[in-house]
């Protein structure tokens, strides 16, 4: 075999006119967010010279290389990543000998470009096999897998697999092809969770046009999709030895804002990068709403203010402020130092003058697209600057448009200052990017989010600290667990939101999910272990560009490559050495020089393909039952009835599937059902299910603590009602889980206390007597004197679930008959109330 050093500049994935392709086969497996790809295709040079064959595949910026495999005429060639400087003597060594070929990985705009190309004899069969690995990050609500295609040539066995295995059940799947008009199509999907997507065009559907022998495949094949989040919490999950834990509650309102935006109006912004500008940021604005503050700073040589403070962001300011930013021509210098500095004391001015909210959320979004020119040009001391006069709870979120603006700068001083950076492409769609990009920080509905573990439960924990939770993303920690062999591995994690402070716990077994995934035939083997070096890795690469000192950089640097070498990452420390069996010729895939991480590009447009539902909720005829009124201050406590499956002796069982609790004064409602616990406070909803714990105060008002299977909810510090859930086995043929509610004897109530129970809040007075045996003879009967009634009991019992939760313990009582007639004011349909949170008015007697 004949291997020699080519530089490929073909665009498509095969050169040569004797090259055939014969099969390309992508396939991804997702678990857990985690993505290993594998490209596989097998080519002939069918021609009768030898030819040269190039392999270019593109891969994510965020992914990194874990193998590449080939097999030249039965010869394979095996990859193993190593230390940078050990490959690299290697394969010098062998080119020493003529003996070599490179590969090489380069940097274009979202995707890096995978090229190797090898120069074959005559009738010769080659195959490739290219592995990756990425964690997927959630944006806008979506997970989202893109896989390039780019066959070049049209391909007889052309086929894209996508596997995803999310244990918690997959809400909705789509996938879209920017591959010309065709369709991707689906299978297998709906058996949540776990989804099959599959796009296999044939011959003929790859064809440009019905006569063309040229393909249409040459574009980017997306699958996106979400899971199904029933625990807010977050999920926890532990697989070989590690933990991750996914955080992305939904259902909560979003913090206000305070945000300046600082642009830059210098000279090479002129023409399309400002009109596409202008353009984002008219629809930026229009989002603002009463309760968030803004202004606009623009900056050339000179940094001028729309307005000198924050202002509201009601509608007619907002007007003026398009207005302005409409009349701004584009000119000069560039002034970064200055602008930002302004930016921050405008900031810190109304946090000082108290005119910013406690429970806001503060920000600069600063868009520029070249290095700066005028005052301060140091880059280091504009980092300098910016740290040090911002505030802790400040953010800045950096846009860099196009190739001109020193990209790691920008990410720097993001990163140093709780924001993120991104590229922005300079094209037709800019203004759609900087819209995008905007969409994923608008909507803040978490500050100080902190997810722990109990003490030496694990190690190795990623970063656990995060300053804000933005709606649509997801926060993840991984780790190594230490000790969980016995009992279940515990997460709290604590938050504030708009409106309160949050205490979550959750917990998960530790050999479940390695037992699934056994029974799973396309799973990624090791995943937790392979997401938390991933997340580890770049999490350090990060520190490093941070890092102040050359000593800091090594010492990092010698922690980054540790990893990368025993998980097999090609990272900038590490580069593929690809041999022949007997180690005579030799590749070598190296990354490229410049890593541009945490770069992403905007999401496309999407039109959905397929949906799949959450669970349908099945809902019987239900009623609404009044049980209490507390206190004339407005608190309602109302349960909903649910009927057994089947009647059962003549009678259809009805049980408390809902109980909720509404405390008028603070507008607050707790809805406990035998699935999960709603707070609702407004438009703020939050859920927990039972599996989770958790512990809210509301202002003080409502104390809600959830422990596995009871809810205790305190009113006004005195008030206290507790929820117990009774689950019978899913599959009894009579019974349905049901809830209980248990009123503590020392509850302090006014004597306005009214409802179905509340009516019992003074106890009234009792007689019983005339005892006797009754028609069934464990069943005595007796006459019960009550209210002034006298009415026929039946001795029987009840079960008491407070102390022993399985099985409850038996507590005699006295059973009135006539749905409580005489003994109840009214009857009881007086007690039917319209809604969940109505109010009992009627006053019987
Ligand atoms: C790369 O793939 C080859 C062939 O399948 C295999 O023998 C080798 O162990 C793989 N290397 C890694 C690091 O997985
Ligand atoms: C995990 O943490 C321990 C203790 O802090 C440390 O000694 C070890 O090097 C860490 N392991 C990795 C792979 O980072
Ligand atoms: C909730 O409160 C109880 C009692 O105050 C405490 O024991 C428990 O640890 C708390 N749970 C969380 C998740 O904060
Ligand atoms: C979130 O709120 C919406 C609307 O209030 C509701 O339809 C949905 O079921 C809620 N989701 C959860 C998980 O509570
Ligand atoms: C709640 O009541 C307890 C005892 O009655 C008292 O010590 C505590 O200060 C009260 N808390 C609030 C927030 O009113």
């Amino acid at each position: 075999i004949l291997l020699i050093i080519f530089l490929a500049f073909q665009r498509s994935a095969f050169a040569g006119s004797g090259i055939i392709v014969r099969s390309y086969k992508v396939e991804s497996r997702i678990t857990s967010r985690f993505a290993h790809t594998t490209v596989r295709s097998l080519v002939v040079n069918v021609a009768q010279q030898a030819e040269s064959i190039a392999f270019n595949v593109q891969i994510p910026k965020r992914a990194f290389i874990t193998n590449f495999t080939m097999n030249v005429n039965g010869v394979m060639f095996v990859g193993s990543v190593k230390e940078k400087t050990v490959a690299r003597n290697l394969y010098a060594q062998a080119r020493a000998r003529g003996k070599a070929a490179g590969i090489v990985r380069t940097n274009a705009q979202d995707m890096d470009t995978f090229k190797m190309e090898v120069h074959v004899p005559a009738n010769s069969n080659i195959e490739f096999e290219l592995h990756y690995q990425e964690m997927m990050q959630r944006k806008l609500g979506f997970y989202e897998h893109s896989l390039y295609l780019q066959p070049g040539q049209l391909v007889p066995i052309l086929q894209v697999d996508v596997y995803i295995y999310e244990p918690k059940g997959i809400a909705v799947v789509e996938t879209r092809c920017g591959v010309n008009h065709m369709d991707a199509g689906l299978m297998d999907v709906g058996m949540r969770p776990q989804a099959h997507v599959v796009f296999r065009p044939t011959l003929f559907q790859q064809r440009k046009c019905d006569s063309c022998s040229t393909t249409a495949v040459d574009g980017i094949f997306t699958v996106r999709y979400d899971v199904h989040r029933d625990n807010s919490a977050g999920e926890l999950q532990v697989s070989d030895g590690h933990f991750v834990h996914f955080f992305a509650p939904n259902n909560l309102s979003s913090m206000p804002k305070n945000i300046v935006f600082v642009i830059d109006v210098s000279g090479s912004m002129w023409g399309i990068k400002m009109k596409q500008m202008v353009e984002a940021l008219q629809t930026i604005l229009d989002d603002l709403t009463i309760d968030d503050h803004f202004s606009i700073i623009d900056f050339n040589h000179h940094v001028r203010c729309w307005s000198e403070d924050l202002v509201h962001g009601s509608s007619t300011q907002v007007a003026d402020a398009k207005k302005y930013i409409q009349s701004i021509k584009p000119s000069g210098g560039t002034n970064i130092n200055e602008a930002l500095m302004r930016a921050i004391h405008m900031l810190n001015k109304a946090a000082n003058q108290g005119f910013i909210d406690q429970r806001s959320v503060s920000m600069i979004i600063f868009v520029s697209d070249g290095d700066p020119t005028i005052g301060e040009i140091k880059l280091s001391a504009i980092q300098k600057n910016v740290k040090r006069y911002i505030r802790e709870e400040f953010s800045l979120f950096s846009l860099g448009i196009g190739f001109d603006v020193d990209f790691d700068f920008l990410e720097r001083i993001s990163m140093e200052n709780r924001g993120i950076a991104q590229r922005i492409y300079a094209r037709h769609d800019t203004s759609e990017q900087l819209r995008n990009f905007y969409r994923q920080i608008s909507s803040p509905l978490l500050r100080k989010v902190t997810i722990q573990f109990p003490e030496d439960s694990v190690s190795n924990v990623t970063q656990n600290h995060f300053d804000k939770f933005f709606s649509g993303s997801e926060l993840v920690v991984a780790g190594k667990v230490q000790t969980c062999f016995s009992s279940p591995l515990i997460s709290f994690v604590t938050a504030s939101s708009a409106q309160m402070d949050l205490s979550l716990q959750t917990e998960t077994d530790c050999t479940e999910l390695d037992s699934l995934l056994g029974h799973q035939s396309h799973s990624v083997a090791g995943f937790a272990r392979q997401m938390w070096a991933y997340i580890t890795i770049n999490q350090l690469l990060a520190e490093r560009s941070l890092a102040k000192t050359a000593a800091e950089k090594r010492k990092i640097t010698r922690k980054i490559l540790k990893l990368a070498l025993e998980h097999q990452f090609v990272t900038p420390f590490t580069a593929m050495l690809v041999e022949s069996e007997t180690g005579q010729e030799r590749l070598l895939a190296d990354s490229p020089k410049d890593p541009k991480h945490g770069c992403c590009i905007g999401v496309p447009a999407w039109g959905a393909l397929l949906r799949f539902p959450n669970l349908v909720m099945l809902c019987s005829d239900m009623v609404v039952w009044n049980c209490f009124n507390p206190n004339k201050k407005g608190l309602a406590v109302n349960g909903q009835l649910v009927a057994g499956k089947k009647i059962k002796n003549n009678k259809l069982n009805t049980y408390f599937g809902t109980i909720s609790i509404y405390y008028k004064t603070s507008g607050i409602r707790v809805d406990v059902s035998t699935q999960q616990v709603n707070l609702i406070h407004g438009k703020d909803q939050h859920s927990f299910s039972w599996a989770s714990t958790a512990n809210i105060t509301l202002s003080g008002y409502v104390d809600e603590q959830k422990q596995n299977a009871h809810v205790t909810i305190t009113v006004n510090n005195g008030t206290t009602f507790m929820v117990l859930l009774h689950r019978v086995w899913k599959k009894h043929p009579f019974n349905v889980d049901f809830l209980g509610i248990y009123i503590p004897s020392n509850n302090i109530y006014s004597t306005r206390v009214h409802g179905l129970i509340g009516q019992f809040a003074v106890e009234p007075e009792v007689k019983i007597y005339n005892i006797h045996d009754g028609a069934d003879p464990v069943k005595q009967e007796a006459t019960m004197e009550v209210k002034g009634n006298k009415l026929a009991v039946t001795r029987g019992w009840q079960k008491d679930y407070r102390k022993d939760r399985k099985y409850g313990s038996n507590v005699f009582c006295w059973f009135v008959h006539n749905n409580g007639k005489g003994f109840i004011d009214g009857q009881y349909k007086n007690y039917i109330v319209p809604q969940m949170d109505s109010f009992f008015k009627q006053e019987l007697k």
